[in-house]
């Protein structure tokens, strides 16, 4: 788990082949007529309780956005909410989502976006219909801290199973510690595991951190079962319908969430990686055009391009598909599009490790003046911060902490140009196709050309 604050600079503690399938909601009518419903006004829902709630940014930080499930139809969606009292009601919709499992369940996921929130204000709140409240939560209004930026808990790969950040990330979102946690990929392990049971555990056992602050989260391989349908249900990202991949700008900077999975299961279809590869064309034309007011970008991929492991994934390989894009053609190569677009900061996670790279582009290493590599880099800076979850990393560099912290200090953003590869190639260290560490057992899988 990785602290990353951002202000005017960055301080970091821390297919089938045929067509085109697509993931979707299944919004409900709001004049529906639920399955309980009869002239018998003593019948209600079978299991109106609602649960798993959590926040989620709403875009910019006025708006949060709210969701939560029932396991039957409850026909409203409401969220009662205020400062210092709940006197403020807002309704929202429900979509019904039904497991691909065998035993098909069914689940109401309620979503509701509570609109001008004043910055800084304490807010409380609770969920749910005439048929079940929640727990009353709270909120803080986002606002930049007093030092300046923001603060955000930065990890991937967490389940149920040895969730070794879990209790620090309730207690530090409970206390204010950071103000927004970004989940890269593979969640719960897996979210539909024994018909989305281990999903719904995961949920409630994540309330206690994302019921107070926004939990975004991106979609890692874990997720991949029924088309990524768990993921695309349960969750809410911002001007989005999928969660599959999105933006947001806080403060300054802009983050893009997009999937690494449309490269690997490509058994629901290429054209996902073609649309995704579309959208982020234009979602990054558009950010660059903002730099001036919203300086950083920072992407969020679940499989890294580059990881120091041995273990055969993607990242080992001298031509990772996430890196150089598909085989033989190199079609959706990422490395150039972010570089190309001067991201500053790729956030990854999927190795279950904790890495913080040298600015890299094309595997070579900047490490600069050796002493401030992170001051106006030639190269984007990447952070793979992976929990342990249940597998023991093929690593051979095991420590005792993985707590960092650095600063990435720009005076200027923009996309990285001749001189920027200039300094790259004068001061960086060209990591050689054949490189090996004398450890790697998987030596053919990481010079192997696809
Ligand atoms: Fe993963």
């Amino acid at each position: 788990m990785i602290f990353v604050k951002i202000s005017t600079i960055v301080f970091i503690l821390f297919l089938s082949f045929i067509g085109f399938i697509e993931a979707e909601r299944s919004y409900l009518s709001p004049n529906r007529k639920p399955h309980w419903k009869t002239d018998d006004p003593n019948r209600g829902p079978f299991f109106g309780q609602p649960e798993q709630v959590h926040l989620s940014y709403g875009g910019d930080p006025s708006k949060q956005i709210i969701t939560w499930v029932t396991f039957d139809d409850t026909v409203d969606s409401v969220v009662e909410y205020g400062i210092g009292k709940l006197d403020l009601t807002v309704r929202g919709n429900a979509s019904l989502f039904v497991d691909g499992g065998a035993g098909k369940t069914a689940r109401l996921i309620h979503r509701a976006i509570i609109t001008n929130i004043e910055p800084g204000r304490r807010y409380f709140y609770r969920v749910g219909s005439e048929y079940g409240w929640s727990n009353i939560f709270t909120f803080v209004g986002l606002q930049e801290r007093l030092n300046g930026g923001y603060r955000f808990a930065v990890y991937g790969d967490m389940g149920n199973i040895n969730a070794r950040s879990l209790g620090k990330i309730q207690r530090l979102a409970q206390d204010g510690d950071f103000d927004m946690i970004l989940h890269v990929g593979d969640l719960a392990y897996n979210l539909d595991t024994s018909d989305g049971t281990y999903g719904d555990v995961f949920m409630r056992q994540i309330e206690p951190a994302a019921a107070y602050v926004p939990y975004m989260t991106v979609v890692g391989n874990h997720e991949y079962n029924y088309n990524f349908s768990h993921y695309v249900n349960r969750y809410t990202m911002p001007d989005s319908d999928h969660n599959l991949f999105y933006s947001f700008d806080i403060g300054p900077a802009h983050f893009i969430g997009f999937s690494t999975e449309f490269y690997f299961w490509t058994n629901y279809g290429w054209d996902q990686i073609k649309n995704q590869w579309n959208w982020l064309i234009k979602d990054l034309e558009k950010a660059s055009k903002n730099r001036e007011n919203v300086p950083w970008i920072v992407t969020m991929g679940h499989r890294p391009m580059y990881c120091s492991d041995f273990d055969g994934d993607d990242c080992t390989k001298y031509e990772s598909i996430i890196r150089l894009g598909l085989p033989i053609t190199h079609a959706y190569g990422l490395e150039k599009l972010f570089y190309k677009y001067g991201v500053d900061l790729e956030l990854w996670a999927h190795e279950h490790t904790y890495e913080r790279f040298y600015p890299v582009y094309n595997r070579t290493v900047y490490n600069g003046t050796a002493s401030d590599p992170y001051r106006n880099p030639p190269a984007p800076v990447h952070v793979v911060t992976g929990n342990i979850a249940f597998w023991n990393p093929k690593l051979k560099f095991l420590q005792d902490t993985t707590e960092d912290s650095f600063w990435l200090i720009k005076d200027e953003h923009k996309p990285y140009d001749r001189n920027d590869l200039k300094q790259l190639k004068k001061h960086g260290y060209q990591v050689p196709f054949d490189y090996r560490h004398p450890d790697d057992t998987h030596y053919n899988h990481r010079s192997s050309k696809l």
